[in-house]
């Protein structure tokens, strides 16, 4: 078993938005012609709200919503109407505007395809540099103490993303060229760097990175 890692730059956050619809499409359409269901895991935070508006704007005809199922890798400890909500987010941008029934949407209450961003501390989901869940071997998903914040995320843990057939990071913005250059080209230990403890056991992990993000990587 391998993981097969693949680095995209692209050029702008529009182009990184544009690879990661073409990405949900292949996926999605490769998994309900083999399996008749698509499972897709949405990240939280900033960065999918291109994605996601684009898949309902203009895939809205094209992606087979009635054998999708959303998931999400991680959700903040705050009500579904609370603005912090990355389901709140999820549904603004995409959830709300397509034709999915509910009962294909899992939130979190607080497996093909997972989306993940990531922060410049490196973390990913809620798997922050330092904390318990990175120790995690079995259950699949847990209460995550962030210090930082002096809260608990619900995160998925590293048995889950490392059991998908797609792993797909989605990373613009400078504030993320360190982050992205620790990743790719140091040896530096994933506990402190957890996005590096993401390598799907026998499946594909995709980075599609803008350039403001590649800006720190060495030159091909
Ligand atoms: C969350 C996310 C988190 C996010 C990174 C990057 O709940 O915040 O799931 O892991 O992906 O913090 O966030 P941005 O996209 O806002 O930079």
């Amino acid at each position: 078993m391998s993981t097969l890692v693949e680095i995209r730059k692209l050029t702008t956050p529009q182009e990184l938005f544009d690879a990661a619809a073409e990405v949900v499409i292949r996926c999605a359409q490769d998994a309900t012609e083999k399996r008749k269901r698509f499972t897709i895991a949405l990240s939280g935070g900033s960065t999918p709200k291109g994605l996601f508006n684009l898949l309902a704007n203009n895939a809205k005809n094209v992606l087979p919503w009635d054998q999708t199922y959303f998931f999400w890798g991680d959700e903040r400890h705050v009500p579904p109407t609370d603005s912090e909500s990355n389901f709140r987010m999820a549904d603004e941008t995409m959830l709300s505007k397509i034709p999915v029934a509910a009962a294909n949407v899992f939130r979190i209450k607080a497996e093909n395809l997972i989306l993940l961003g990531m922060g410049p501390d490196v973390h990913t989901a809620s798997l922050f540099p330092g904390t318990d869940a990175l120790k995690e071997k079995s259950r699949l998903v847990v209460a995550n103490w962030v210090e930082k914040f002096k809260t608990h995320r619900i995160t998925f843990t590293l048995p889950v993303l490392n059991a998908a057939r797609n792993v797909a990071f989605l990373v613009s913005g400078t504030d993320k060229a360190d982050a992205l250059k620790e990743i790719l080209e140091s040896d530096a230990p994933g506990e402190k760097y957890p996005a590096k403890l993401v390598k799907p056991a026998d499946g594909k992990l995709l980075w599609l990175v803008d350039r403001a993000a590649a800006s720190k990587l060495k030159e091909e």
